[in-house]
């Protein structure tokens, strides 16, 4: 089976990247990502590159040279569906806020929509992929849909999870550890599907990388590869704050942890807290499922590590407040970084939302520079909280556009996200600027305590 023309619902942080990708790396298939949302569309196909509507490292540059040769972005959902051999569904699959499982399972919705759309659109035989991140067995749901429509169409529903990290995702695409399709493998048409992907891949991914599984096996290590990871984050977290009470310092746990090769180096950075729009999300799926089997013990193990990622962002904030004399009330403090993590302009689930919204609840007066984030997504988090008005979010917090604008007369400076020119910043002159004392709070180990130190700050670290 040769796929001549895909279809990718959903242009957002995993859609956008990924087709550009495929795009790239197969010219000769035509590549369409379709989106409900028009603005969405328009700045994708901006004729700017730079102005597209995600910040990746590397991701201009690939579609400079596909948009309108092999790949293209379109409104026109119905038609791009009908044309294409191969549907990528990559959606956003949000926890739900209402319901049964409320704050908890993942919300469907989005994903159904798309599976009736296919049913009512298609003509012929498809090859459906889920993309997006999924509860297990959502596969099934789709082909329930997709099977009972009775219009004698055929489908093929493959999981192929995406493992792709923001802010190296275009590194992440063309370097994969390893590409997982799921499929029907025990059928011969199921085979055939998953064997139409892999050929895909097999452009540029050398074929030992490219893993086939039964669906489940693919849904559930999706899930289970998140888990893991959060996991290791909130572990070396849960140590910062022992490191914290006792004098050790939590790099130095970590990187004679981490030289031990079976434990390994990666994910062992203490932070603020674990953000982004995956880990959060798929532990909650975790638990979600786990409980729904009666398997309460499963549940409560992986549950612990959100609960200590929230007690991270938490205890910093408390940290900043008690050192600042316990109390920010009408004080000014500069956060830098907004983002939930560098080299990307994505905030969902960033610590950065959770810590401001501590202060404010102190009444602290905000300031916020971020280098990619625009300060209508500053507001849009802290509103989606509903904490307190969106009149009262406008007036206690202001976003500015450089770093020492942020400082400038501030009693402390929160870093938040590791963004590599904070690193840069003439910490001098900020400290010149500042209230005395000058506090620092390094949410990140970004900054080096003893030069910090030197200059006049008070600095402090997570984790030591
Ligand atoms: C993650 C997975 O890595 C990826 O495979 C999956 O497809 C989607 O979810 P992403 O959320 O983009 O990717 O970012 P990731 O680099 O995993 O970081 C997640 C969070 O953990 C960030 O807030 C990051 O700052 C934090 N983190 C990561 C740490 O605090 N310490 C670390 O050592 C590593
Ligand atoms: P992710 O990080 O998973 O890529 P995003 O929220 O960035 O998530 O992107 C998901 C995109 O899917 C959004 O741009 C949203 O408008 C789009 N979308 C959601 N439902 C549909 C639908 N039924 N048809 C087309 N696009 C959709």
């Amino acid at each position: 089976m040769r796929i001549k023309n895909i279809c990718c619902i959903g242009a957002g942080y995993v859609g956008g990247p990924t087709m550009a990708v495929i795009a790239q790396k197969c010219p000769e298939i035509n590549v369409t990502v379709v989106d409900i949302n028009e603005e969405r569309i328009e700045a994708w196909n901006n004729e700017d590159v730079e102005n597209i509507p995600i910040y990746e490292p590397g991701l201009s540059d690939v579609v400079k040279e596909t948009r309108d040769r092999n790949l293209f972005f379109s409104t026109d959902v119905d038609a791009a569906i009908n044309e294409a051999d191969m549907i990528f569904i990559s959606v956003n699959t949000p926890t739900k806020t209402y319901g049964i499982g409320k704050g908890m399972a993942a919300d469907l919705k989005f994903i159904e929509l798309c599976a009736r759309q296919i049913a009512r659109v298609s003509k012929n035989d498809k090859i459906v992929v889920e993309k997006s991140t999924l509860p297990v067995r959502t596969a099934e749901a789709l082909k329930n849909i997709l099977d009972n429509t009775g219009n004698g169409v055929s489908y093929q529903i493959l999981s192929n999870p995406e493992f792709l990290a923001e802010g190296t995702a275009i590194d992440d695409l063309m370097n994969p550890d390893r590409v997982l399709i799921g499929g029907d493998i025990d059928t011969i048409e199921g085979k055939e599907a998953v064997e139409a992907l892999v050929d895909i891949y097999a452009h540029w991914v050398p074929r030992e990388r490219l893993l086939t599984t039964n669906v489940w096996s693919s849904e559930l290590s999706k899930l289970t590869a998140n888990a893991f990871l959060a996991q290791r984050v909130s572990s070396i977290n849960a140590m910062s704050e022992l490191c914290e009470k006792t004098g050790a310092d939590v790099n130095d746990v970590a990187k004679a942890v981490g030289m031990d090769t079976r434990i390994g180096v990666k994910f062992l950075k203490s932070s603020v807290g674990f953000g982004g729009s995956c880990f959060q999300k798929d532990i909650l799926n975790l638990v979600y499922i786990s409980k729904s089997l009666g398997l309460n013990e499963v549940a409560d193990y992986w549950e612990q590590v959100i609960l200590m990622n929230d007690h991270q962002k938490r205890r910093f904030a408390a940290n900043m407040v008690k050192t600042l004399f316990n109390t920010v009330s009408g004080k000014k403090i500069a956060l830098l970084g907004w983002a939930f993590k560098k080299d990307t302009n994505d905030t969902r689930e960033s610590a950065a939302i959770y810590v401001a919204d501590y202060l404010l609840n102190e009444q602290a007066e905000i300031v916020v520079y971020d280098p990619k984030v625009k300060m209508e997504q500053i507001y849009a988090d802290l509103d989606s909280l509903e904490t307190r008005s969106e009149q009262e979010n406008r007036s206690l917090v202001s976003v500015v556009n450089d770093a020492y604008e942020a400082t400038k007369g501030s009693h402390a400076v929160a870093v938040l996200t590791e963004w590599d020119e904070f690193k840069q910043l003439d910490w001098k002159n900020i400290y010149k600027d500042m209230l005395k004392p000058a506090f620092v709070f390094d949410g990140r180990r970004l900054l080096v305590k003893q030069t910090m130190e030197e200059i006049g700050f008070e600095f402090y670290a997570i984790g030591s």
